[in-house]
């Protein structure tokens, strides 16, 4: 439990005031905006309110966010920390709370098996995960011939995205080149900060906000946003299915998905015996996580989704290498013929399921 902060009187902005404010100047949404968008990480209650320590009205660079429970969350380096009390990094939090003069973080972290070997397997690999896997010319294919055209149909500039496991921000990127605003959501804070600086570099900064929060619990409102993006993440998170769940709630009515993850293919075994012999880079996560279509096409039923899925990937990512550019989008259409050929079908490395969640549709906001 954490007792009331004693924040100075009157220091705090809250949301609707910060969103008047913004009105005013007719700023861009950035930080505080995305406030609104928050639940309290201790109590899961919305109408957080922002303190800057370090920004302004605009944009928190460092800060708290508190909830009328007493709850406070530090927001540092753009990014807030939204994760449920238990897998805090309590080292952070009490240092953030000694320099701020905030009531102290006592809790001890009781992370599973699989979270902490996340973690630390992310916080020591974020150089090789941008050279290796964002910068792969597999990746940039799948990318161009999968997601760039799913965007392109979906979604337009202005559209409110929630990212689950954005990590250091493949997605979030295409999506801040298009106009589109994004909130990712992720364990590793380390992730995070490249994906904000990737994002910086770009001069969209305005468009992305960044959150330490998991995809059991995404810290953010029911019913909001116009798609949510998993890419890649539902392999490593401890429970999948309840991660798709969690996801489609938050999404609006007539709101989009778009979830790609590794497909459950006899041939598995001979692929993880082959990166193994010629490695490209390291995967970490549960070994039998593997999603077949129609588990996925249950989940996303179940929890409310029209769904399709498209099965794809055909060869292993080392065929890449060997073709560059054009050769290798065609490599890749050429290949993905296999998806129409019954027996052949089950051998997809990866699968994608897009859908619609069922609803009145209200329009974008
Ligand atoms: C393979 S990366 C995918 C990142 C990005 N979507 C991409 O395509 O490059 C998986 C990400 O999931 C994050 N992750 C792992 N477990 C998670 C959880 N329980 N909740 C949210 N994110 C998680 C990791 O920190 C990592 O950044
Ligand atoms: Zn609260």
């Amino acid at each position: 439990m954490y007792a009331q902060p004693s924040l100075e009187e009157g220091f705090g902005i809250s949301v609707i005031e910060a969103m008047a404010c913004l009105a005013r100047r007719g700023g861009a949404p950035m930080n505080v905006l995305t406030a609104a968008l928050l639940r309290c990480a201790t109590c899961g209650r919305g109408g957080l309110e922002v303190h800057p320590f370090d920004g302004d009205e605009r944009r928190v660079v460092e800060g708290a966010l508190t909830c009328s429970c007493g709850a406070w969350h530090r927001v540092e380096g753009r990014i807030a920390d939204l994760m449920p009390p238990a897998l805090r990094d309590a080292e952070r939090t009490s240092a953030f709370a000694r320099r701020h003069g905030l009531p102290a973080d006592d809790g001890t972290r009781a992370l599973s098996t699989n979270l902490r070997e996340q973690l630390e397997h992310f916080a020591g690999y974020v150089d090789e995960y941008e050279r290796l896997i964002v910068g792969s010319p597999y990746h940039a294919v799948q990318d161009a011939l999968k997601f760039e055209p799913w965007l392109e149909r979906e979604l337009r500039a202005g559209a409110l995205v929630l990212e689950i496991g954005c990590g250091t921000g493949r997605q979030t990127t295409a999506l801040a080149r298009r106009g589109i605003r994004s909130l990712g959501v992720d364990v590793s804070e380390v992730m995070l900060a490249r994906a904000r600086d990737k994002v910086r570099a770009m001069g969209r900064e305005e468009l992305v906000d960044l959150v330490l929060g998991t995809a059991e619990r995404p810290p953010v409102l029911l019913d909001t946003f116009d798609a949510c993006v998993i890419n890649g993440t539902l392999h490593h998170v401890d429970d999948p299915e309840r991660a798709l769940r969690e996801a489609v709630a938050r999404v609006r009515s007539g709101g989009k998905l778009f979830v790609l993850d590794n497909h459950a293919s006899p041939v598995r075994p001979l692929f993880d015996w082959l990166m193994h012999r010629f490695p490209l880079y390291e995967e970490h996560a549960h070994e039998d996580r593997r999603f077949s279509e129609r588990q996925l096409l249950t989940w996303m039923r179940d929890a409310g989704v029209t769904g399709r899925a498209e099965l794809t990937t055909f060869l292993p990512p080392h065929a890449w290498y060997a073709v560059r550019g054009a050769s290798g989008r065609a490599l890749l259409r050429l290949t993905d013929v296999a998806a129409r050929i019954p027996l052949l079908r089950r051998l997809a490395g990866i699968v994608i399921v897009t859908g619609t969640k069922r609803g009145a549709a209200r329009p974008p906001a």
